[in-house]
């Protein structure tokens, strides 16, 4: 691998236990090293089926400089193109989302079927070929509800490979026939590493989310908050005996059981951990009780709820009755996309918009003051990396992961 010269004499000065370097979250060229080495390798979800039911159904997902057309081309498939025309390079596309017989550029009229083939070009000169002119396809793959692409110029890493395992956890929460209940975006001014570092750790919990915190028991927050690696070892093993308590009560109402931990040297530094929730309380909503009907395959509630990490870019966060997808999709150096869809059941008819958004929509709102403020405060001519706690140690794990995209290391 081509490790970017870059990335590499800017490691050197990165230390385990401390935040990174200035210049990683705000320099131009380390941007483009992330999308070249990082961002364009790895398979980041676009959103969810839901968005694209029937044929000619698309919506554009942006990332980076890409402008990617999502669409249904036919019953059976989910397609990803390239939002460029093979004419002169336009934006074939400009409308978000809709739905469409065809594609038209705007331009100079050039019109491309569902399937990315081009159909129409006026006045082109005999030797032209529309056979070659297709819109260029992007990696894409339907898993469990959840669509999937991978800007690789080459094969990309393998999909089954990187997340088969997931597939029991998923298909009890029923996310291929879920639906979006509600969607709301959260545009982010802070480079995408910081966006993930505040998502990775539970230390700002206390003090920035009293609406997540309500939620929860404290020792949950401190020991697993950000995933089963994340908090002070003896938190960890204290609060070990309640989540195996909980598991096998929960395993008993025929959920799936297991944790997935992965380490820095994994492809997608994936991450599940499930757990309860407060005392009481049914699911994560003010009052604790339920938003919506129970979701997949549950038949009741069991106390419990499931964070999913498919890589540092998407995260989901399944209660019993609603799971939230969280995209952070880094869009320029300190410039992020934070969208979050609300899935239910896809029978689901009486749904507490109000009430399910309730939690993490406060959150999220408070994880952009706090993330843009963290950006605005490391650009001072005083900012240098400072030391972690024994709270944020997934943060590490995730800088280590970082680093190693580029076959570099933390010292
Ligand atoms: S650039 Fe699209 S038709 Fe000319
Ligand atoms: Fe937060």
């Amino acid at each position: 691998m081509k490790i970017s010269s870059e990335i590499a004499s800017l490691a050197t000065h990165a230390v385990s236990g401390y935040s990174l370097e200035q210049r990683f979250y705000c320099d131009d060229a380390v941007f483009a090293a992330d999308m070249e080495h990082v961002i364009g390798r790895k398979w980041i979800v676009a959103g969810h089926v839901d968005r694209v039911r029937k044929k000619g159904d698309y919506f554009l997902f942006k990332v980076g400089q890409e402008s990617i057309i999502i669409v249904r081309s036919d019953e059976s498939t989910i397609s990803a193109f390239y939002n460029v025309c093979r004419h002169r390079g336009s934006l074939v596309c400009t409308e978000p989302a809709g739905r469409v017989a065809r594609f038209t550029c705007g331009y100079h009229a050039w019109t491309y079927a569902l399937d990315g083939a081009l159909l129409a070009a006026r006045l082109m000169p005999a030797d032209f070929s529309k056979k070659d002119s297709g819109l260029h396809r992007c990696h894409a793959r339907v898993f469990y509800g959840f669509i999937f692409i991978n800007l690789s110029d080459q094969e990309p890493a393998d999909f089954d490979a990187a997340f088969a395992d997931l597939a029991p956890y998923l298909d009890f929460h029923g996310f291929a026939d879920a639906k979006i209940a509600y969607a709301q975006s959260y545009p982010t001014t802070a480079n995408w590493k910081l966006i993930v570092e505040n998502f990775v750790e539970c230390y700002h919990c206390a003090s920035a989310h009293p609406e997540f915190c309500s939620m929860h028991p404290p020792e949950a927050l401190v020991a697993f908050g950000a995933g089963p690696s994340s908090g002070p070892t003896d938190a960890v093993e204290k609060y070990l005996p309640a989540v195996k308590a909980w598991e096998e009560r929960a395993a008993a109402l025929g959920r799936p059981i297991g944790t997935v931990d992965d380490g820095p040297e994994s492809s997608h530094l994936r991450l599940l951990l499930q757990r309860t929730i407060r005392d009481g309380y049914e699911t994560e909503t003010p009052d604790g009780r339920p938003a919506s009907s129970l979701m997949g395959k549950r038949r009741q509630f069991d106390q419990g709820r499931m964070y999913l990490s498919f890589s540092p870019f998407t995260q989901v966060v399944a209660t019993n009755d609603f799971a939230v997808l969280f995209l952070f999709t880094p869009r320029g150096t300190m410039h992020t996309d934070v969208d979050l869809y609300w899935l239910v059941d896809g029978k689901a008819t009486d749904v507490d918009v109000k009430r399910m958004i309730w939690g993490w929509d406060e959150t999220t709102k408070q994880d952009k003051r706090i993330t843009e403020n963290n950006q605005a405060g490391i650009l001072s001519t005083r900012y240098q990396p400072g030391r972690y706690s024994e709270q944020e140690r997934r943060v590490v794990t995730f800088q280590q992961w970082y680093l190693a995209q580029f076959g570099c290391a933390l010292t």
